[in-house]
């Protein structure tokens, strides 16, 4: 059966892409930082916090030896939505930084095992 991980499976996009996928028939990892999360029908909760290398390292763990054909970075913020640019805090400028451009390629070195055992 074909696999797909995708990050932030809990709401807007994410969400409605673990329904497309399951739809047609894909197995589907859905991570989110909330465990309690409802997620899509038939999808399987992963937990996962973006900003915590514990908790990346975590995934990497519990999908030890699982081939994945598809990584979907999708989890992202917006955190200087509807303000001037001299507005934005640095801080919200780094962490935006941090979920947006280094936490997918944190995860793309987590789920590297992964993805080179997918036959796709
Ligand atoms: N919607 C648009 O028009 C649009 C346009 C361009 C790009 N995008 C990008 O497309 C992606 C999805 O957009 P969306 O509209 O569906 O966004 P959304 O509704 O705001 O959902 C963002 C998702 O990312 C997760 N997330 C945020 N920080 C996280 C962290 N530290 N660890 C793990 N998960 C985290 C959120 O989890 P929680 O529920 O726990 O917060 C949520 O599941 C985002 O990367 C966004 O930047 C969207």
């Amino acid at each position: 059966m074909p696999t797909i991980l995708i990050t932030g499976a809990n709401r807007g996009i994410g969400l409605a892409l673990a329904r497309s996928y399951r739809r047609d028939g894909w197995r589907v990892f859905a991570a989110s930082r909330n465990p309690d999360a409802s997620l899509a029908e038939g999808a399987e909760a992963v937990t996962l916090d973006l900003s915590s290398p514990e908790s990346i390292k975590a995934l990497t763990l519990t999908l030890a030896g699982i081939p994945i054909d598809i990584v979907w970075n999708n989890a992202g913020v917006y955190l200087d939505k509807n303000q001037a640019l001299e507005q934005v805090d640095n801080r919200d400028w780094l962490r935006s930084f941090e979920i947006n451009c280094i936490a997918p390629i944190r995860i793309a070195e987590a789920l590297v095992e992964n993805v080179s055992l997918s036959e796709r």
